[in-house]
């Protein structure tokens, strides 16, 4: 407390009221406020905001307790110390008054030196209760900026990763798709395929992510074949072949599920579900699924997109390839998906 701590006394007699009040300025305690009234003084601890309460129940009676039973609405749970006086013998009144929130307690007679000291000790656990309180509202307040100061570093670094992750999908298609919009095309068709096979939004968000590395390794082929107009030879086609297992090492052994998902993606999108396809020649469901949906996605948008050695291909003809290849070169259910899917 900065300032005089406020006192209100209440005393159902009024000479009392003016000699308590009376203790208390000789004792340097000037802000008081005096009450014979009850009622009146529950609206004056509403308005005058004391720090300590001096009520005398010998005086008071059935009101005073009133007065108690009332005194939390207006406090609000603040700790605001009551010093009751009762007469020495009065246990019973007593136990109700500390039931009802009574502080302390002080019997009549007393002396003047008493009643200052129990009032003094009461304003010092006040002004304790309000310094921790005010140490709490800091903490928290510390907290929330602490917690704010977090998420901004996290939703930076989230950024920084979606960057990395572009750049890194741009880095292998920088041959024939500087500005990505094959792999940004891939990621969708792939996404919506995921949602319509049924799986969880969270396995929906991570194949979205990782799907445009899927083709990474092409950064180890040379543009003299990634980019020649004409028809392969077999060797240099089994070069190419080779992007698959480049990207797979490019991505492997890290720490999360999005590397982990963008690397069977890169090893896995030109498996073949009849088993003809590479690096691996894996057959079926043993070809993991994200590997399985990357390899429709991916199919469908060259097919739909003009490429150094073909041109673009009409939806309809493309999805009616997509839906020849099935059980053969894509696994079928993901085909029933793609089919469903909004051209
Ligand atoms: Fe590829
Ligand atoms: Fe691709």
């Amino acid at each position: 407390m900065s300032q005089q701590p406020r006192i209100l006394i209440i005393d159902g007699e009024p000479d009392n009221v003016f000699r308590l009040t009376g203790i208390f300025h000789s004792a340097g305690y000037t802000q008081t406020k005096g009450h014979s009234e009850a009622v009146v003084a529950l609206d004056c601890a509403r308005n005058f905001h004391p720090d300590l309460i001096v009520l005398d129940l010998t005086q008071n009676g059935r009101k005073g307790f009133e007065f108690l039973r009332a005194l939390p609405g207006v406090t609000h749970n603040a700790f605001l110390p009551v010093l009751v006086i009762t007469m020495q013998p009065d246990h019973a009144a007593r136990e109700a008054a500390m039931l009802l929130g009574a502080t302390d307690f002080i019997t009549r007679p007393h002396n003047s030196f008493d009643l200052i000291l129990r009032a003094r000790n009461l304003l010092q656990t006040r002004a304790l209760h309000q310094a921790l309180q005010e140490r709490n509202r800091l903490l928290e307040c510390e907290m929330a900026e602490r917690t704010q100061g977090l998420q901004i570093a996290q939703s930076e670094l989230k950024a920084a990763q979606l960057d990395i992750i572009e750049r890194l999908a741009l880095a292998g298609e920088h041959h024939d798709d500087d500005t990505g919009a094959h792999t940004k095309r891939v990621a969708h068709t792939s996404r919506r395929l995921t949602q319509k096979l049924g799986l969880s939004d969270e396995y929906v968000e991570l194949i979205f992510r990782a799907a445009p590395l899927h083709d990474v390794g092409k950064i180890g082929i040379s543009d003299a074949i990634l980019l020649k107009p004409g028809k392969l030879t077999p060797e240099e086609f089994d070069i190419i072949k080779t992007h698959c297992e480049i990207g797979a090492r490019l991505l492997s052994n890290g720490r999360s599920d999005f590397l982990h998902t963008a690397c069977t993606i890169a090893l896995c999108h030109h498996e073949r579900f009849d088993g003809t396809g590479y690096p691996r020649g894996l057959k079926g469901e043993s070809i993991p699924i994200e590997g399985r949906i990357l390899a429709v996605a991916d199919v469908y948008d060259a097919l739909t997109n003009e490429r150094p050695y073909k041109k673009a291909w009409p939806v309809e003809e493309a999805r009616a390839e997509i839906e020849r290849q099935s059980g053969k070169q894509f696994d079928a259910n993901v085909v029933r998906a793609f089919l469903t899917l909004d051209a």
